[in-house]
């Protein structure tokens, strides 16, 4: 059986993905389970052990060469061995300044991590100039660096600075979480379960998929992924167990004209 691609199918992620084909898919953005709320759903013996069973079955639905993004706790793939699986190539911390400094026997968490892996060696694509951000340190100072013999003759003496921005690291401060002030929060309830920025999902997609690209969202809460895809001519399969979720979703779908080139 196909699913329908492009829509927003409302289940439950685990007996859906049995009818996924296998490599079939050229990214996973898997934004489900933290283990930390007390949504049913979130409630996880270990979420170790569950991402764990994830990484094994997304292993098998990825082309060679496609991603996976996991999101989770700093702690989410600790102990674990994924390595039978997939390889882990970064664990980006998605750093929220603003997050409530509450704790008082130890430092607060103010980060989430996103576990970049790959199956195989080598990445399907990884389009960093569609990622680059803005430069921090002032060109002229910049290029003043490049001219220091030191900085020549270093491993990186033959980088150069680069007009279009640099890749963005693996500390990530520069994308904020939603507020219920956000335009582009679904509901309060979204924001509950953390509803994630589009710009945000949209750095991944670009990144590690190509347009006409097949992307798999397995927990696609009120549609972000699916809605970045869309905008951004990848195909998309998106599975959500909650029916108003996958309303919501649905609704925001239809709200985004794609543009064509010729446009
Ligand atoms: C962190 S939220 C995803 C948020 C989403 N990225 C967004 O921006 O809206 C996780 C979602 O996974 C859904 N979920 C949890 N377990 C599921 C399962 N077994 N099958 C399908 N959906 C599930 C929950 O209902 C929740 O909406």
């Amino acid at each position: 059986m196909r699913y329908q691609e492009d829509t927003i199918i409302c289940g439950d992620t685990f007996e859906l993905l049995q009818q996924v084909e296998d490599e079939s898919i050229d990214l996973i953005v898997c934004d489900g389970p933290y283990g930390v709320t007390q949504y049913e759903w979130d409630k996880q013996p270990s979420i170790q052990a569950y991402n764990l069973r994830l990484i094994e079955l997304f292993s098998t639905k990825l082309k060679e060469g496609g991603a996976l993004y996991l999101f989770g706790k700093p702690d989410c793939i600790d102990f674990i061995d994924y390595r039978p699986y997939l390889n882990l190539r970064s664990r980006i911390i998605w750093y929220q300044p603003s997050r409530l400094a509450q704790g008082r026997l130890n430092y607060t968490n103010n980060h989430d991590i996103i576990c970049y892996f790959i199956k195989g060696k080598r990445p399907r694509c990884f389009h960093l100039d569609d990622i680059r951000v803005a430069q921090l340190v002032e060109l002229e100072h910049r290029k003043r660096c490049e001219r220091v013999p030191s900085v020549q003759k270093g491993p990186y003496g033959k980088t150069k600075f680069n007009e279009k921005g640099k890749n963005p690291g693996d500390v990530w401060g520069d994308i904020k979480q939603l507020t219920y002030r956000s335009k582009e929060l679904m509901s309060r309830e979204a924001l509950h379960t953390i509803q994630k920025p589009e710009r945000l999902i949209e750095r991944l997609v670009l990144a590690s998929s190509s347009k006409g690209d097949l992307v798999l969202d397995p927990f696609a809460g009120v549609g972000t992924c699916p809605a970045v895809c869309k905008r951004l001519g990848r195909r998309f399969l998106a599975f959500e167990q909650n029916a108003d979720f996958v309303q919501l979703g649905t609704q925001r779908l239809e709200a985004i004209e794609v543009l064509h080139e010729d446009d």
